[in-house]
């Protein structure tokens, strides 16, 4: 198969876990037979630093040609400390959702059984935990009318939401949860926001349409205690892109460390495959980041973009055995073992797709 890559490295630990993906991509490319083109953009404050924008348009066009995006991390703490700062990395982030219509996020929360003991939470709540969250991701408060009044001393952003955004989520939702255990959770804040009245009854309108998948409605302040209390009492999550920013990032260290989750960003056309852990910047150039989220990037693109079970089920399996063999980044190293450099994590899952 031909696979067409735009390849956008970013900022902070972007470019050296994104390093291990393309080696990974190679191997898996040589193995299989498959020809791959990458080409790089630039985005977030690299790409400010270059053309005084954060989503460059030659860096729009590139991924328009391209089948999928294999994006690593954006952000610079020089930005984060001024409120005044007109233009910010992030803000190519969001432009770009936005562009390339990626309108729902999928972000597992997975556990790993040779990491259990990694987690903050208990070993036995959390054994068996399978969550995939499917969060909007170009509308509500991330989106709405926002800015400021009376001198500056009054602010505003708003949520809102069509119900056809919502229909198009849960949609998804839904189908994911029919491939699943067939458990969908709603979660919102209905007991007080308009929008969220809307997703509820939306969903529940959608209801006799799947009528395998059993949906649960839950207010968001209770989903952020039970994720903690019973993470693997939950299945497929939709949510609003705000208390879904915020519940992945809640959920991704019950496996121990932010460092292991992949996500994607899913559209009509294109796709965007990236680590959920930011830029890391206090990591950049230490050889310490671990590269596990990126590469687990790259395997949902595959399986993802281009329908590569074999190949994607391969990483996966590589990304295992590196755990379990103990070759792992600081973030997931216990008292008396020995950490691994980044690239040697990237080496290790390379000759372990070659040998297998
Ligand atoms: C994420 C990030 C982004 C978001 C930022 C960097 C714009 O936190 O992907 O979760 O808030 O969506
Ligand atoms: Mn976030």
């Amino acid at each position: 198969m031909k696979l067409k890559i735009a390849v956008l490295p970013g900022d902070g630990i972007g470019p050296e876990v994104t390093n291990e993906s393309i080696k990974v991509l190679n191997c898996i490319a040589k193995k299989f037979n498959h020809e791959v083109e990458m080409n790089e953009g630039l985005v977030g404050a690299i790409a400010i630093d270059h053309h005084n924008n954060p989503y460059p348009d030659e860096t729009h066009n590139l991924c328009l040609e391209s089948d999928a995006i294999l994006f690593g991390a954006i952000g610079d703490p020089k930005y984060d400390n001024d409120p005044k700062a007109k233009i910010r990395p992030e803000q190519g982030l969001l432009e770009m959702r936005k562009k390339l219509g990626l309108y729902a996020n999928l972000r597992p929360t997975l556990v790993f059984d040779s990491l259990l003991h990694m987690s903050p939470i208990k070993e036995e709540r959390i054994t068996g935990t399978d969550i995939l969250f499917v969060r909007e991701l170009t509308g509500g408060i991330y989106f709405g009318e926002r800015g400021r009044k009376n001198n500056d001393n009054y602010a505003f952003d708003t949520c809102q939401y069509t119900r056809d955004e919502i229909i198009r989520i849960a949609k998804m939702g839904f189908e994911y949860a029919q491939k699943r255990s067939k458990k969908l959770c709603c979660v919102d804040k209905a007991n007080i926001l308009e929008t969220s009245r809307l997703w509820r009854e939306t969903v529940q309108g959608m209801e006799k349409d799947y009528p395998d998948v059993t949906v649960s409605y839950e207010f968001v302040d209770a989903v952020a205690m039970r994720l903690i209390q019973w993470p693997s009492s939950y299945d497929v999550l939709i949510t609003s892109n705000l208390f879904g920013d915020i519940l992945t990032d809640e959920a991704s260290v019950i496996s121990g460390s932010m460092g292991l989750m992949p996500s994607a960003s899913v559209g009509s056309n294109n796709a965007l495959y990236e680590p959920i852990h930011g830029s890391y910047p206090q990591a950049t150039g230490k050889k310490i980041a671990n590269p596990i989220a990126s590469i687990l990037s790259l395997s949902m693109m595959l399986e993802h973009t281009y329908n590569l079970k074999d190949e994607s089920n391969l990483i996966n399996e590589a990304v295992e055995s590196s755990l379990l063999s103990g070759y792992k980044t600081p973030d997931l190293i216990s008292k008396d073992e020995k950490a691994c450099s980044t690239d040697e994590v990237g080496d290790y899952i390379v000759k372990f797709i070659l040998d297998n």
